[in-house]
């Protein structure tokens, strides 16, 4: 099969599906086949950046409808201030975050900091604050002076309205930052997906999208469809790469170019290593270093099976093209100057005080009705405290998936380290916010509640489930 012809192919299996996907939405056909469009190709560009001076960062952040062109078109999105994605906030271990939020949309809102190991208190990364239209409210985040560094980002977390907000275009960057990594330069890559309807709307979610976790037509890096990345030859680039998407999982390769993981998440591997690709369930980061040699290169997901509903899975979190990287000159890729050994904090040796089991449930409601999604038989209830944890103690949670599809598990405020997924230990200390728990698997992860006091929750990161209810709370204290 020539290139041509095996990629048509490939397009007609994905517009097959996407039948499939949202039928009954009633979109009307836009005369484009999947992911193409006739703009592709525009430099990309990063998001503004916001950049904390003696300490503090201080944000006005407002979130609005937006207007805007995405992939040639006029498109009604939402945004966070004028851009798509929001301005990336560049800040240090120890600096405070100081925002000041307006919600000029239609719906309730709220901010969450993913990512940041902060206090879930007050005004701090509370989920269970309610901003409604027209209103405003002033949240502060303290980063202790240890904070990990890495990829962070922010967005709403509002039970109920998530999913939508996210899926029309409201997230942007958090940079926890080091200064250890020698690069030429440095990128903020947001990957999301959005669907427009033939009006230019963010197209509503059906029931079938819900229960799945709907996935957008078009694929987006930093708002921009199959944007043109220009880079030289011979230099070293950090790239931060965020899965923003509200429910696709994202395989980021680059085939023909080196790249190698710094880490996942918050904080730093012991040592970078190669890669030809990185699994990024949504919410997930990663946290490369690409060094660079002459050609022409495609920034791909290269796709991944996620399960789903016996009749009702298939052709989700499939393959496809991000961007493209063109990079000039003569040089070869040059050698990365990191062989460091770093030793990561590892909960291995701490005396475990409690030991919990926590399953996703996920069960068929009758005959066309919503099925019923939450954590060991029930769906989120904000007033309830679904585990409660002693301030100070290490426990071993154990999550596991007797669902058909998988189901990234993200933990606020208190980092995981993964100490067991596919039925093997990991040796290395594995550090994630959000970790995949596979169909019919389990993770062991080991957490450290002695830091953040207060009320949070665990929830299922396609965000469409935890609107839906998959979602709990856990009170340390
Ligand atoms: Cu990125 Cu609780 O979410
Ligand atoms: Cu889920």
């Amino acid at each position: 099969m020539t290139d041509m012809t095996r990629r048509q192919a490939i397009r007609l299996g994905a517009v097959g599906a996407l039948g499939v996907a949202i039928g009954g939405v009633g979109l009307s056909q836009t005369g484009l086949p999947w992911g193409e469009s006739a703009t592709a190709g525009a430099r990309l560009a990063d998001p503004e950046a916001l950049r904390s001076s003696g300490g503090i960062l201080a944000v006005d952040l407002v979130a609005a409808h937006h207007r805007t062109s995405i992939a040639g078109r006029d498109a009604r999105v939402l945004a966070y201030g004028e851009s798509l994605p929001g301005r990336t906030w560049r800040v240090r271990p120890g600096d405070r975050i100081d925002v000041r939020l307006r919600n000029e949309l239609d719906t309730p809102t709220n901010l969450h900091t993913h990512g940041l190991a902060v206090s879930p208190r007050g005004n701090g990364d509370n989920p269970f604050l309610s901003i409604d239209p027209g209103e405003s409210i002033d949240y502060t985040f303290q980063l202790p002076e240890d904070h990990p560094t890495g990829v962070a980002w922010y967005h709403p977390h509002r039970h109920g309205t998530v999913a939508d907000q996210l899926f029309g275009g409201l997230y942007g960057a958090l940079i926890v930052e080091d200064d250890d990594v020698p690069a030429s330069s440095e990128r903020v890559l947001i990957i999301s997906d959005i669907t427009l309807t033939a009006s230019g709307d963010v197209a509503p979610a059906s029931q079938q999208d819900v229960m799945m976790g709907r996935e957008g037509r078009l694929l987006l890096v930093n708002g921009q469809h199959r944007p043109l990345i220009s880079a030289r030859a011979g230099d070293i680039e950090r790239w931060r790469v965020i899965n923003a998407c509200t429910s696709r999982y994202i395989t980021f390769a680059v085939p023909g170019q080196e790249l190698h993981l710094l880490g996942m998440d918050m904080g730093r591997a012991s040592a970078p290593r190669e890669i030809s690709d990185v699994l990024l369930p949504p919410g997930g980061r990663a946290d490369l270093l690409v060094a660079l040699s002459p050609g022409t290169a495609e920034v791909q997901t290269l796709g991944y099976d996620r399960g789903g509903m016996g009749m009702m899975g298939g052709g989700l979190s499939g393959s496809a093209v991000l961007a493209t990287l063109s990079v000039t000159g003569g040089n070869a890729a040059p050698p990365i100057g990191l062989a460091d050994e770093r030793d990561a904090p590892d909960l291995r040796g701490a005396t475990i005080a409690g030991r919990r089991e926590i399953a996703f449930t996920m069960s068929m409601g009758m005959r066309g009705r919503m099925m019923d999604m939450g954590f060991d038989g029930r769906a989120f209830d904000i007033d309830r405290i679904d585990q409660r944890v002693d301030a100070g103690a290490v426990e071993e949670w154990i999550i596991s998936n007797p669902t058909p599809m998988d189901h990234p598990f993200h933990l606020h405020v208190w980092p995981m380290q993964v100490i067991e997924a596919d039925g093997q230990a990991l040796d290395e200390p594995t550090w994630r916010d959000v970790v995949n728990v596979p169909a019919q698997g389990r993770v062991r992860v080991l957490v450290d509640f002695s830091r953040n006091p207060g009320r949070s929750v665990y929830h299922c990161h396609i965000l469409d489930h935890e609107d839906a209810g998959m979602m709990a709370s856990v009170e340390v204290g």
